[in-house]
C-alpha cells in the first residue's frame, strides 16, 4: 500500500516491511557480535519500540534478559508542569551492560531524561538503539550506539510509531503528506 489513512491525514509509504526487516536484521548481527560473553539487559521503551524490539530480539543469540520500560502519561497540576515517572524498571542495573531499544529518536530530550535516570543505577554500560533516528530534529546530546535509519525531519507512522494513538500496527512506515 502506497498510501495510508490514519485518522485526519494521509501518509506516503518510506520504508517497506521488506526493507525494515533486513535492516534490523543487520543491526542484531551486528549487536550480537558486539554483546558476546556481556549477558545484557534489553530495555524496551515501550509504547512505540514493541515491534522493533520483537523483531530484533527475535534475531538476538546472546543470553540476554529483556525488560518494559515506559513514562507514564500522568500530568501535574498546571503549577508542576509535566512529571512523568518512569515505571516497569525493576531490575538493577548495577554493573550490567544495559541496551535501551527505542522506536525514535527526534529531539532527544526523552532519551537524554532516560539516560540520565538509568546513570544513577550504575550500569557497567550503557547503549541506545533506535530503529529510527532524525538528525536534523536534534536538541540534546543524545547519540544512539545503532541506528535502523537515518531520516530527516518528517513525522512518520507505522512499525510502531503513532500518529494520536493509531497506526502503530502498520508493518511499513510511512511520512506524513503535505496537505
Ligand atoms: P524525542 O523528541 O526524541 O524526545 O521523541 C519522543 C517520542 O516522540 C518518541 O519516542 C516517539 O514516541 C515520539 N515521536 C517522535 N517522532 C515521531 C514521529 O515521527 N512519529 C511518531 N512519533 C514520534
Ligand atoms: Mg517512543
Amino acid at each position: 500500500m502506497k498510501t495510508v489513512q490514519v485518522k485526519d491525514r494521509s501518509f506516503a509509504l518510506l520504508l517497506t516491511a521488506e526493507r525494515i526487516r533486513k535492516r534490523v536484521s543487520e543491526l542484531a548481527l551486528e549487536i550480537n557480535k558486539d554483546m558476546e560473553g556481556k549477558n545484557p539487559l534489553f530495555l524496551v521503551m515501550l509504547n512505540g519500540a514493541f515491534m522493533f524490539a520483537a523483531d530484533l530480539l527475535k534475531e538476538i543469540n546472546v543470553p540476554c534478559e529483556i525488560s518494559f520500560i515506559k513514562y507514564d502519561s500522568y500530568r501535574g497540576t498546571k503549577s508542576s508542569g509535566r512529571l512523568n515517572k518512569l515505571i516497569g524498571l525493576k531490575e538493577s542495573l548495577r554493573n550490567r551492560c544495559v541496551i535501551v531499544l527505542e522506536d525514535v529518536v527526534d529531539s532527544g530530550l526523552t532519551m537524554s531524561r532516560l539516560f540520565e535516570e538509568l546513570k544513577t543505577k550504575k550500569p557497567a554500560e550503557l547503549y541506545l538503539a533506535t530503529c529510527i533516528f532524525k538528525p536534523e530534529a536534534l536538541k540534546s546530546e543524545v547519540k544512539p550506539d545503532y541506528v535502523g535509519f537515518n531520516l530527516p525531519d518528517v513525522f512518520l507512522v507505522g512499525y510502531g510509531l503513532d500518529y494520536e494513538g493509531y497506526g502503530r500496527n502498520l508493518e511499513a512506515i510511512y511520512e506524513l503528506k503535505s496537505r
